[in-house]
């Protein structure tokens, strides 16, 4: 049985949605994915170096939901508003002399072309 957008499915004991398929994923050009319609429920998509990442969709700078529009270089993801630069894995603003906000990351795994990421919680911007 294959995996549909929308569908959830389990995997290691964690709940799954499926978001996207994985042909339409550009290596470096972020996707945007909406989960409902409050701000912190969009997630941004990213294949950089082979590797999938999901961050949170909304700057911790200034809240701007943008991140799906960043430049991705070296593992990390710039905001293309004010260029507060974010590790692609673990969401750490790279210069903490900006402060120490950092982007909420997914985990996300790919299924029969599909990629499903596992939301333990959506982070409220401050
Ligand atoms: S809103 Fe992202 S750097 Fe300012």
């Amino acid at each position: 049985m294959s995996v549909k957008i929308g569908d959830r499915i389990f995997e290691n004991g964690k709940e799954f949605i499926a978001v996207e398929f994985t042909s339409n994923l550009s290596e470096n050009k972020g996707t945007l994915i909406r989960l409902g319609e409050e701000i912190e429920k969009q997630v941004a998509l990213f294949r950089h170096q082979g590797k999938l990442f999901c961050l949170s969709n909304i700057c911790p700078h200034r809240h701007q939901p943008s991140i799906y529009r960043g430049y991705v270089e070296n593992g990390c993801v710039t905001c293309p508003e004010h260029f507060w630069t974010y590790r692609l894995d673990t969401g750490e603003n790279i210069n903490q002399k900006q402060g120490i906000k950092k982007l909420k990351t997914y985990e996300v795994i790919e299924k029969d072309g599909v990629i499903l990421i596992h939301i333990d919680y959506f982070e409220k911007p401050k």
